[in-house]
C-alpha cells in the first residue's frame, strides 16, 4: 500500500427532505449567494422553490445563474466569474448534477484569479484558492459533490479538460434520493455507468497488497449492479435510489483510492468524445471502458480474473485465467447493454473520421493512464476496438 493523505472535508447530509436545511448550511458563509443550476429540471420538480424559501428564511440575498448545459461550457463560467466579482458574492450553491457543480467550481476558482479561468484547464495556471461552494444533488453520477475536480468544455477548439484542487471540494452536499425520482432512465443509467467507471479507474492499479480498497470497491460495484435494474424498473423506489446515490459519492470521494494509484486513461479518452460529439459522459464511458479493458487486460490477468469472479460471479478457470478475465469484460458489456447504454461508437453514431485527431489531442500533454501508459497510437487502437 502506498502512503496517502485522505482529506475530504465535504459534509454529507443524506436523506428525505434534507434540501430544507440548505439555508442553515449556507448561513455561516455569508449573505450573498450565487444560485447555479442547469436547464430547468429544478423548476419543473419544484426544488427551485424549496431552495429559495430555505435561503430567504435565513435572510440570504440570492443572485442567479441558470442554463448550465451537460458538458458545461467555459463561456457560462466566465459569465459567472464576472457576476460574482461584480456583486461580491460569498458562496456558490449548485442545485443539479455534475455539470452544474463543475461549472460552480470553475467560477469559484475563477473569482480568485485575475487571468482567464481556462488557464486552469490548460495547465497555464494552478488553482490555489476558491470561493466556498455547496451542493443540492439531483443526479447520482459524477461524484463531483465531494470531489476536488472540475471538468469544463471550451467551445473554442472543442476541448474538454479537467483540473482540480482541494479547495474545490464543496463544504457540504445534500443528498436526498427522492430528488432523483424524476430522472429520465437514460440519465439514471449514464450516472450508474459513470460511478462504476470511477471505481474501475481506481480498481485497475499496479499497486499490490491493497485488499481493503479492492474489497470496498467490489462491494460498491456489486451494490450498484444490484440496484441499477431496480431503479430503472421502479424509479420511485426510495431504498434502491438511496443505495445508488450513496454509492455515487463513495465511488469518487477518494476513499476507494487510498493507498493505490488510479488509472484515469479511459476518462481522458472519453473526454475527447464528449468534447467533439457532446455525448453524455456516462454513455461515452460505457463505450470506452470495455474497449480499454480488452486492450490492457494482459497487463495483469490475475486482477481481471479477480474482477470477473468477485464482481460478476464468473467461476475462475485456473487453467485459463485469460478466459475468466475476458468473461468478466463480457459481463460488463452485457450489463451496460441491459441498462440501455451504448457499448459501441456505431450505436452513438460516431464514425472513425476523428479517431486520429482525438488520439492526438488526448495525448498532447503526454501519455494517458497509469495501469498501462497509453500513447496516441494506443488510444487510436482503443477507439478502433470501440467501433
Ligand atoms: O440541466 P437540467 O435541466 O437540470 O437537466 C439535467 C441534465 O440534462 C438532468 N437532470 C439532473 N437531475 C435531474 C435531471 N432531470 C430530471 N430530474 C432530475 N432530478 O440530467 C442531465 C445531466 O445532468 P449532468 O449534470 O450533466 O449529469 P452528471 O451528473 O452526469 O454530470 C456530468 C458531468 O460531470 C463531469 C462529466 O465530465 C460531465 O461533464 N464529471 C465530473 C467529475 C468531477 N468533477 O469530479 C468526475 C466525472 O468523471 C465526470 O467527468
Ligand atoms: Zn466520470
Amino acid at each position: 500500500m502506498r502512503n496517502f493523505v485522505f482529506d475530504n472535508k465535504t459534509k454529507i447530509i443524506f436523506g428525505k427532505d434534507q434540501e430544507q436545511v440548505v439555508g442553515k448550511e449556507v448561513a455561516p458563509y455569508g449573505k450573498k449567494l450565487l444560485l447555479h443550476y442547469g436547464g430547468g429540471s429544478i423548476k419543473e420538480t419544484g426544488l427551485y422553490d424549496k431552495v429559495i424559501e430555505s435561503l430567504k428564511a435565513q435572510g440570504i440575498e440570492v443572485f442567479e445563474l441558470g442554463g448550465v448545459k451537460p458538458n458545461p461550457r467555459v463561456s457560462l463560467v466566465r459569465e459567472g466569474v464576472s457576476l460574482c466579482k461584480e456583486h461580491d458574492i460569498d458562496f456558490i450553491l449548485s442545485v443539479g448534477g455534475g455539470s452544474v457543480i463543475d461549472s460552480a467550481k470553475a467560477i469559484a476558482a475563477g473569482v480568485k484569479y485575475d487571468g482567464d479561468v481556462w488557464d486552469f484547464y490548460t495547465g497555464k495556471a494552478s488553482i490555489s484558492e476558491s470561493l466556498p461552494t455547496g451542493v443540492v444533488l439531483t443526479i447520482p453520477a459524477a461524484g463531483s459533490e465531494s470531489s476536488a475536480g472540475t471538468v469544463i468544455t471550451n467551445e473554442d477548439g472543442l476541448y474538454k479538460r479537467a483540473t482540480g484542487h482541494i479547495s474545490l471540494r464543496p463544504q457540504f452536499a445534500i443528498l436526498n434520493p427522492e430528488l432523483t425520482y424524476t430522472l429520465p432512465a437514460y440519465q439514471t443509467a449514464a450516472g450508474v455507468t459513470d460511478m462504476m467507471s470511477h471505481i474501475f479507474e481506481r480498481y485497475f492499479t499496479n499497486e499490490q497488497n491493497v485488499e481493503l480498497t479492492d474489497r470496498l470497491s467490489e462491494a460498491t460495484l456489486r451494490t450498484i449492479i444490484h440496484n441499477a435494474p431496480v431503479v430503472l424498473e421502479e424509479p420511485s423506489n426510495y431504498d434502491a435510489r438511496a443505495e445508488i446515490m450513496w454509492a455515487g459519492t463513495l465511488a469518487h470521494n477518494d476513499l476507494l483510492d487510498t493507498g493505490r494509484l488510479g488509472d484515469w486513461g479511459s476518462h481522458d479518452i472519453e473526454h475527447e468524445l464528449s468534447g467533439i460529439y457532446d455525448i453524455t459522459h456516462g454513455a461515452g464511458l460505457a463505450i470506452i471502458f470495455p474497449a480499454w479493458m480488452k486492450y490492457v487486460y494482459q497487463q495483469d490477468v490475475n486482477r481481471f480474473a479477480q474482477f470477473a469472479n468477485r464482481v460478476w460471479g464468473v467461476e475462475i478457470d485456473l487453467n485459463n485465467l485469460e478466459k475468466t478475465a475476458l468473461a468478466g469484460i463480457e459481463k460488463l458489456e452485457q450489463f451496460f447493454q441491459s441498462i440501455g447504454m451504448p457499448t459501441t461508437l456505431r450505436e452513438a453514431n460516431i464514425d472513425d473520421k476523428h479517431f486520429e485527431e482525438m488520439a492526438k489531442k488526448a495525448t498532447e500533454n503526454g501519455p494517458l493512464g497509469n495501469f498501462v501508459k497509453l500513447h496516441a497510437e494506443d488510444v487510436h487502437q482503443i477507439y478502433k476496438l470501440a467501433q
